[in-house]
């Protein structure tokens, strides 16, 4: 599976979205309306908050669709919490979501390598399965 990536910049940071993974949970559009709008081109808006702010709602991106990176020689000031326990969580009507870095090998045999956050389809309706791309939702 190729992964579109479209990037965000500013001298801080670099926002990464791959369109193919959202899910539309709307974490980041709720948690940081004045970067995140749906409704605005581009709808990331880089100069819309700190990259602390960012990184924050970046990090609870459930599907692992937004990520970032920052500029040389700047680093994130909040601590991160270990990441020793792995979350699943299992969304009603929805996806598998693994909230750690992992290793997803799909019914063909092919081996994913995830870094953060991903969602994993279990509706079957995904056109890039193993996961999911909010195709969920239309559903009936
Ligand atoms: S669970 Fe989201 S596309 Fe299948």
């Amino acid at each position: 599976m190729e992964e579109k990536t479209k990037s965000y910049s500013n001298k801080d940071i670099t926002v990464y979205w791959k369109p193919l993974l959202c899910i539309h949970s709307a974490i980041c559009t709720k948690g940081l309306p004045s970067v995140f709008d749906a409704n605005k081109r581009p709808w990331i808006n880089i100069d819309g908050a700190s990259k602390d702010e960012i990184i924050e709602v970046v990090n609870k991106c459930p599907s692992g669709a937004l990520s970032f990176s920052l500029k040389e020689g700047l680093t994130f000031e909040k601590e991160v919490p270990s990441n020793s326990e792995v979350t699943v969580s299992i969304l009603k009507d929805g996806p598998i979501i693994i909230n750690a870095d992992s290793k997803v090998i799909d019914a063909n045999g092919n081996i994913h390598h995830k870094k953060g956050n991903c969602a994993l389809c279990t509706c079957g309706l995904s056109k890039e399965k193993p996961f999911c791309d909010g195709s969920h939702y239309n559903k009936s």
